[in-house]
């Protein structure tokens, strides 16, 4: 239960612990954990002296602050970073009080074949890398002061085992559950909105309880979001002499909110197992209320509308931070990603952390959620298909079970790419996969990405057993879908590829370069810069131009959408470029969440508000020829001027998503304005920019809680005298803290460099560079100060409250 619960309750009981009469109990367990890197088997052992490891907070990934290197058994797929075997203890006591309750340690998710050993008693271990799992550790606890024992290895040396950066260790959030033995089971609750009208909706409830006991009554209490009650029920559970009860209930909301991605609406649903009028268990579920449809004709609508799903592919990765989730992080990228226009994402290739869902739930984004990025066919040479046979099965029904209430997740995909769309295997597995999926949830649809585009050549698709055709790439194809695939209905559930760095430009702009060009010719173009022009006209040769697979998307109802490879460039999968580069060049925003220049081109297509974007920057040598790009929306023309001298009015003709001038350089201000009925909409200037001169900064939150995990995200700047960016600034940027914050990491975006992420120093990239500050768990203020030689520094007030 607790993923659903896990905001309210966790509130509830940090701040009333004394006093909490909360049946359930949920603790975060993540703090004052021993870890050591290496592997010692004594490590188990409750007796094990520990006293020379190093004391840290999860969520943690030991990878990301290792050192990069090519030689690294990893591989420049995974971005070349160590991995290895970790363990970690914990030393806990637990209250003689919960003597006679079920306590669980609950794990969102641990990189990877974790094992695990309470008071030295095996627990378990678990493979999937990617999956929430949980112990029952009440027969193995000591109670009251005598100390208990928990010990964690984690496994990731096998390796390569993934085709993009991982992370390692526990890197995602645990948990400390304890509940009476009259309980809801895990996982065991699932809501539906079977009815929807304008003027009510169905809520239909169904849940299991253990063990099934006499004289047991459901409370079930809905809130809207002002916790006002809208709707309760309370009816005693048949006692059917099991060990479990199922229990099904239909409540009723007048008037309903619905959920949608731009008004996310949640209602809160209490439920409460009350026995002679005392509470037993209770569990709070989110729910959105909202209806969707995929038409093979028409494509998809959310409750009645016909939308455009504006998807993009994220891997797990939070750039300098790695995999270790932290909310504020995931809710940065999910912001900038809103407000590009984005409504979806597909959590490539595998289930995501808990906390991602309830923000996509919370902010108003569908989420397509994936499972496998392998079946028993491998990618790498130790991935998960040495762990398909046995726990495919467990890994894909507990991530159905754990991710089924979400509002936000609209489809499951039972794979990417996977090798046995090939052969007649394919057949089976699909098959078997989606009975597994339907078992649980029969109200989403069910897709795996498919790269065979030629219906007779897939035996995924030949199971019949897909409700939507997900095609990844051949852009080429989608336009007689309906012809390939009679009554099918399309999802585009990987697009693109298309590769940039920001802030890096080079010529010809009116071509498209595939880097690299063919699987069988090796890679010789690209620059000694190992960047790729921002232009966007470079993409692998599997995929294509932003602009080409949009307009197609764009221009076809029964094309319901897309999902981009990818909306941020993440650590591994540095295509084309052999090392040192390390990160991905896939993003329509960089590794440090600095938007590429065609984040404007999808913000001028995807949003209401009018957009003006005008690359490149305007430090050339004289005399060049510039080509010059504007995105725009919500006008009727664009004018260019040059040092004061219109450069012709322009205005997107057919299709186009760009307009673009030729223009001989010469020092001085480049400036665009966008016009509706003879009107100034917006105006945008570029200054060819002198020589650094001062550092700038800019924090997104000034103000950030004293809870050990919050973030400000500052972004460093480099000017000149004029307050200029300087387009090629590579200053190193070096930071001080005062006060209760430290330094979480640093980056600039940069796909080559391998400089460690948790330093506290940074070169500009091209004139930007970023420190992400971490508060402590102590109030006050704190200063932020970054200095560079030869410039003038700067500083910055965070107050952490
Ligand atoms: C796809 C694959 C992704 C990523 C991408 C890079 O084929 O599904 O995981 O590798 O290529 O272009």
């Amino acid at each position: 239960m607790r993923p659903f619960c896990l905001i309210l309750i966790i509130t509830f009981f940090c701040c009333n612990y004394a006093s909490a009469q909360s049946p359930r109990r949920i603790e975060n367990f993540n703090g004052n954990w021993e870890f050591m890197l290496g592997d010692d088997s004594l490590a188990k052992q409750p007796a094990f002296n520990d006293s020379q490891w190093r004391r840290l907070d999860l969520p943690h990934d030991w990878s990301i602050e290792g050192s990069f290197d090519e030689k690294n058994p990893t591989t420049q797929g995974e971005g070349g970073l160590p991995a290895g075997i970790g363990w970690y203890r914990k030393t806990f006591k637990v209250l003689s009080t919960s003597k006679n309750k079920n306590i669980f340690i609950d794990f969102d998710g641990v990189y990877r074949n974790s094992e695990v050993w309470i008071n030295g008693h095996y627990l378990g271990k678990r493979p999937n890398g990617y999956i929430s799992f949980s112990y029952d550790l009440t027969p193995y606890l000591n109670f009251g002061n005598k100390d208990n024992d928990i010990a964690v290895k984690v496994d990731n040396s096998d390796q390569p085992n993934s085709r993009w950066y991982s992370g390692s260790g526990i890197y995602r959030n645990v948990w400390l559950t304890t509940i009476n033995k009259t309980c809801f089971t895990k996982w065991g609750t699932f809501v539906t909105t079977p009815q929807i009208t304008n003027d009510q909706a169905i809520i239909h409830i169904n849940t299991t309880i253990k063990p099934a006991d006499k004289g047991l009554s459901l409370k079930i209490t809905i809130y809207n979001e002002k916790d006002e009650m809208v709707a309760s029920d309370l009816s005693s559970i048949k006692d059917t002499g099991d060990t479990t009860a199922i229990a099904a209930y239909d409540l009723t909301i007048k008037n309903p909110q619905l959920w949608s991605t731009d008004h996310p609406y949640l209602y809160k649903i209490s439920l409460q197992i009350i026995q002679d009028s005392k509470v037993l268990d209770n569990i709070t579920v989110n729910a959105g209320i909202r209806s969707f449809e995929f038409d093979a004709q028409k494509g998809f609508s959310l409750n009645g509308v016909h939308t455009k799903i504006k998807g993009v592919c994220m891997h797990h990765d939070l750039g300098a931070l790695g995999a270790a989730v932290n909310t504020r992080a995931i809710e940065r990228q999910l912001q900038i990603l809103k407000d590009m226009g984005c409504n979806a994402i597909r959590t490539s290739h595998n289930p995501p952390a808990p906390e991602f869902l309830d923000l996509c739930d919370k902010m108003g984004f569908l989420v397509m959620d994936e499972a496998f990025d392998m079946w028993a066919k491998k990618k790498t040479k130790h991935d998960y298909h040495e762990n398909w046979a046995q726990w495919h099965k467990r890994d894909l029904e507990d991530q159905i079970l754990r991710d089924r209430n979400h509002p936000s997740v609209f489809i499951w995909s039972i794979g990417n790419e996977i090798r046995e769309q090939f052969d007649s295997t394919g057949i089976s597995i699909a098959r078997e996969l989606v009975k597994i999926v339907k078992n649980i949830d029969n109200t989403r649809p069910v897709t795996s990405a498919l790269s065979e585009s030629d219906p007779h050549k897939n035996f995924i698709y030949q199971s019949g057993a897909l409700d939507l055709v997900g095609l990844n790439y051949h852009q080429e194809v989608y336009a007689d879908f309906s012809k390939n695939y009679p009554g099918q209905k399309f999802i585009a559930t990987e697009t693109m590829s298309a590769l940039e760095t920001r802030g890096f430009y080079d010529t010809p702009t009116d071509t498209t370069r595939h880097w690299p060009q063919s699987s069988k010719i090796p890679f010789k173009q690209g620059n000694p810069e190992f960047a790729i022009t921002a232009y966007d006209n470079v993409a692998a040769y599997w995929g294509s131009t932003h602009e080409e697979t949009w307009k197609i998307i764009k221009k076809y109802d029964f094309l319901s959408g897309l999902f981009i490879w990818t909306g941020f460039d993440y650590i591994g999968e540095p295509t084309p470029y052999p090392w040192p580069a390390r990160s991905s060049y896939f993003g329509i925003v960089d590794l440090a969440g600095f938007p590429k220049d065609v984040y404007y081109m999808y913000q001028s297509e995807w949003t209401n508000k009018p957009v003006l974007h005008l690359l490149p920057h305007w430090n050339w040598n004289a005399g060049q020829l510039v080509d010059v790009w504007a995105y725009y929306s919500q006008a009727d023309e664009v004018e260019l001027f040059l040092n004061g001298r219109s450069l012709g009015v322009k205005t997107k003709q057919g299709d186009d998503l760009h307009v673009n001038w030729k223009v001989k350089f010469e020092p001085g201000t480049l400036k665009i304005v966008s016009r509706k009925n003879g009107k100034i909409i917006l105006t945008e200037e570029e200054h060819t920019a002198g020589l650094p001169a001062k550092i700038e900064l800019l924090a997104d939150r000034k103000s950030i809680s004293a809870d050990g995990k919050d973030l400000s995200f500052i972004t460093v700047k480099v000017l000149d005298g004029n307050g200029n960016i300087v387009p090629d600034a590579d200053n190193l940027v070096d930071f001080r803290i005062t006060g209760p914050v430290q330094i979480a990491g640093t980056d600039n975006g940069s796909q080559i460099s391998i400089e460690s992420f948790k330093t506290n120093h940074r070169k500009a990239f091209h004139g930007m560079c970023l420190l992400i500050a971490q508060a402590k768990r102590s109030e006050g203020t704190a200063i932020v100060y970054a200095q560079a030689k030869g410039l003038q520094p700067a500083s910055l007030t965070l107050n952490v409250k």
